[in-house]
């Protein structure tokens, strides 16, 4: 059988039925162990692999389970991170702020790093990954903070993860806090696709009445945490950098980054002299 054939005819029904096509080729280079870049080096599968991937694809097609959830793997900055129900799946598009991390750890010379609301790990992974850098990392959710420690080993790097609701645990000392907090109006969260709103779990969603306790909280208590030329690094919503701005009033705003789509996505506020 033609892998390619296959492939095509799957993501026709996928695109006929309104889901990502993108997620065949996930199944394809789960199930035959490649690379998705590999893929169109395989011409041809058993037919047994083909009745395998038929089997994901259609399983795929008739639940909302996204597919990194299904295969228990998600893929963010190059690396590979065990997903499940007790952590958010790593979104393409907090890759932007582990970019602007590394480039300005890089630029100031920073030593300590914290990740504060960690998940999976994948933010303090990827950055720890790339910077030469002590990092902290935490959660208030067990099960998150065991699959994050689980993803460092994974990924070979060495993290302290310590369970603390916010800054409640964590010392002081940190050149620069990174964080992708939970920012999701309480009200929009039943509004949410059923991906989201039944496979990521509420804690990492829920931000408060106006989705933005959490940004109060961390200008509040960061302060406290950093070193006096430190920095606060946050992922926000699409709508929400205005409130934000006015919230860090204290500090002084750095940089604004758009994602891929142009949506202001992260923040950097550097503590102000006071
Ligand atoms: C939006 S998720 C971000 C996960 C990960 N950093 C990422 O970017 O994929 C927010 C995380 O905040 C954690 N969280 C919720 N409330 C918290 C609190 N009070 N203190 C610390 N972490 C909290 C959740 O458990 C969840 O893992």
């Amino acid at each position: 059988m033609k892998l390619i054939d296959l492939r095509n005819e799957l993501k026709r029904v996928y695109n006929q039925h309104g889901k990502d096509g993108a997620d065949i080729d996930f199944i394809v280079s789960e199930l035959l162990g490649v690379s998705r870049t590999e893929l169109p080096l395989i011409k041809e599968i058993t037919s047994r692999q083909g009745k395998e991937i038929r089997h994901y694809a259609k399983k795929r097609m008739n639940s909302e389970i996204p597919i990194d959830k299904l295969f228990k793997k998600s893929y963010f900055y190059g690396l590979e991170f065990f997903v499940d129900k007790n952590v958010l799946s790593p979104r393409q598009d907090s890759e932007i702020l582990v970019d602007t991390a590394i480039k300005f750890i890089k630029k100031n010379q920073y030593k300590n790093v914290l990740d504060l609301c960690t998940g999976s790990g994948c933010l303090a992974i990827a950055i720890k990954k790339n910077c030469d850098i002590d990092m902290t990392a935490s959660d208030l959710s067990k099960p998150a903070l065991k699959i994050a420690k689980a993803n460092a080993k994974r990924n070979s790097t060495d993290i302290k993860f310590i369970l603390s609701d916010l800054f409640d645990k964590i010392e002081s000392g940190f050149d620069l806090i990174v964080s992708n907090p939970p920012y999701i109006a309480r009200d929009e969260i039943k509004t949410l696709s059923r991906e989201v709103k039944d496979y990521d779990p509420l804690l990492a969603l829920d931000g408060g009445v106006d989705g933005l306790d959490f940004y109060r909280r961390i200008a509040i208590y960061a302060i406290d945490h950093l070193t006096d030329r430190g920095a606060v690094i946050l992922e926000i919503g699409y709508n929400q950098r205005q409130d934000i701005i006015s919230i860090f009033k204290d500090y002084e705003l750095l940089q604004v980054v758009p994602d891929l789509n142009g949506i202001d996505r992260v923040l950097v506020f550097k503590r102000s002299r006071r």
